[in-house]
This record gives structure tokens, sequence and C-alpha cells, in this order.
């Protein structure tokens, strides 16, 4: 099937970063069905390409998103039963699916606008970074309908009760600090710096081993919803899953550095990834 033409996204590659940006500044970020469709496609590609280590997701214009298009994505769809399914479908699943399950670690990079919609890409992402003067409103109480799609769920289940309930039913704005405080983001940082922090996290998520930390954020959100005794056999299973296709055989390669060449401490750093010894490499 030919690439769809990227009108409403783009993406930039630099040092194993991809950033795929929502590309619709003129319209804050507003996400149509186009940028639906155009983000669904290309986190399926950059999931396998093998320049892209790190995904940042982030909005062109100085704006993350002002949410859904609420005259392409609501209104034109209305009469357009099927597009609206495939525009749904698209839309939720690069927002939760995609992001929730990715194998590579995800980044939000939140600056101006992070309206409605925009939350569910932004709670499904594994780490999120804003600027201090972001702001932030779950806005559907202001114009008549529910956080919906999964958004009334990822809110949820991100933060207290009291913060969910707060700001969904006011559907008062609130600025980057603030999501740092009830735990919507990681971190705020002053927008000048907001770039640089990003980067410098990407870059300590690619000094870990891929294997190990695929695994870990996968498990770290699977145990969640699962009890102790399953915890138990799920984690154990996982750990033995982790060393199949391990290219860098993580758990031997960590311990050789640090028991044998007491080269890092694992309290404060990562074994050195690119050393593996094979059995070629033992013979030589
Ligand atoms: N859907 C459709 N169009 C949108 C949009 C949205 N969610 N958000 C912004 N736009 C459009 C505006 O209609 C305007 O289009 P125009 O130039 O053709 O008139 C353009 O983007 C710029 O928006 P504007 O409101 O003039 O910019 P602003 O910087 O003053 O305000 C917002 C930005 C985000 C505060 C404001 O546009 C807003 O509240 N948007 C709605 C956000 C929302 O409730 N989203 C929830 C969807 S789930």
């Amino acid at each position: 099937m030919a690439a769809r033409k990227r009108e409403a996204t783009k993406v930039e590659k630099h040092n194993g970063i991809s950033w795929l940006i929502m590309n619709r500044p003129e319209k804050r970020n507003a996400m149509s069905p186009q940028l639906h469709y155009e983000m669904d496609e290309t986190l399926a590609e950059l999931e396998t390409d093998p320049d892209t280590k790190v995904v940042v997701i982030t909005g062109a214009g100085g704006n993350f998103s002002a949410g859904q298009d609420l005259r392409l994505f609501f209104r034109a769809m209305e009469k357009d039963p099927a597009g609206r399914k495939r525009s749904q479908e698209a839309a939720n699943r690069w927002r939760w699916e995609r992001l929730y399950n990715y194998d590579k670690p995800t980044i939000a990079m939140v600056h101006g606008y992070c309206v409605g919609g925009a939350f569910m890409q932004l709670l499904a992402t594994d780490f999120a970074i804003a600027a201090e003067d972001a702001v932030f409103s779950l806005s559907e109480v202001n114009w008549g309908i529910l956080p919906g799609a999964l958004v009334s769920k990822v809110v949820a289940d991100m933060v207290l009760p009291r913060h969910a309930l707060y700001y969904a039913c006011l559907g008062d704005p609130f600025d980057g600090k603030e999501a740092a405080r009830i735990g919507m983001i990681n971190y705020a940082v002053p927008k000048a710096n907001l770039e640089d922090e990003v980067v410098k996290l990407a870059e300590k998520l690619m000094k870990k081993s891929p294997a190990v930390l695929k695994a870990t954020k996968q498990a770290v959100r699977q145990v969640r919803t699962m009890d102790f005794w399953q915890s138990y056999d799920y984690l154990a299973a996982k750990g033995q899953a982790i060393k199949v296709g391990d290219n860098e055989d993580s758990y031997n390669t960590g311990l050789r550095q640090f028991l044998d060449e007491k080269s890092y401490k694992p309290t404060f750093e990562p074994f050195k990834l690119g050393t593996l010894v094979t059995h070629q490499t033992k013979k030589k």
C-alpha cells in the first residue's frame, strides 16, 4: 500500500530520537481524521524503524494539541458514519493501544495548549515533560460532552480521584506545575529548557538495555490490574522471557561488568551497551 501523504504531521529524526509532531499549527494542532490516520501509520512505522530508539510526541507552533477537531472530527463526521467509525478507530488505536503497548520508550513534550482528547496521548506515553506555562484543560464539560473515548478512564487511573473529578467537572485550565503536582506529568520545566530536558531524558533511556526497558515498562503497566499471585507468576515468566532475543544478554553482561570488571555501579548507572561477550569473541 502506498504511504499516505503527510499533511497533518511531520517526523524529524536526530541521534536516535524521532520527534513525531502533530502539525496543524494554525488550528492549534486540533486532531482531524487525517491527523489520526497519519499518527497511527507513523507510530507503526517508527516502532520497527532501526534508527528510532525513542519517540517524542509533540505539536508544532508552540502547542501540544487543542484536542479533537470539533469541526472535522465531530461535526463533519456526524453525516458520515463510515468515516466516523474509521477515524474513531484510528484515533483510539494510536492514542491508546499503540502508545500504551509501544515497544520503544515514548515521551510527551507538552508546550502551549493540551486540551480534551489530547489527554489520551499525554497519558498513554511512558513519560511526559511540560513547560511550566503549558495550559492543560479537560474542556469537554464546557462544550457539552463527556471526556470520551478513554479520557475519563485514563485520567481517573492516573491521578487521585479528587483531582480527576475537580478538573473534569470544572473544566478549569491548569499549568505545567499543577500538572506535575497532581501526577499527570513527570515534571515541568521553564519553556526555554523544555527541548533540552526531553533530549536529556531520551539520552538516559537510550543507555538502558532496550530489551529490559521494554519488559520493565510492560511489567509495571500490567501488574497494576493483577493480584499478588498473578503478579508473582507473570513477573517470573516475564523475567525469563526477557532473555529470549536480548541482543545484549543484559543479565550476564550486567553481572560481568559489575562483579568481574568492576566497571560500573548499578545503583547509579546502567551497564555499558555493546560489550556482549559471545562464544566467538571468547575463542579469539
Ligand atoms: N477544533 C477545531 N478547531 C479548533 C480547535 C478544535 N479543538 N481548537 C482551535 N481551533 C481552531 C479555531 O477554530 C481557530 O480556527 P479559525 O482560525 O479558522 O477561526 C484556530 O484553531 C485558532 O483558534 P483560536 O481559538 O483563534 O486560538 P486561541 O489561541 O485564541 O485559543 C484555544 C486556543 C485552544 C484555547 C481555543 O481554540 C479552544 O478553546 N479550542 C477548543 C479546545 C477544546 O475544547 N478541545 C476539546 C476537543 S476534545
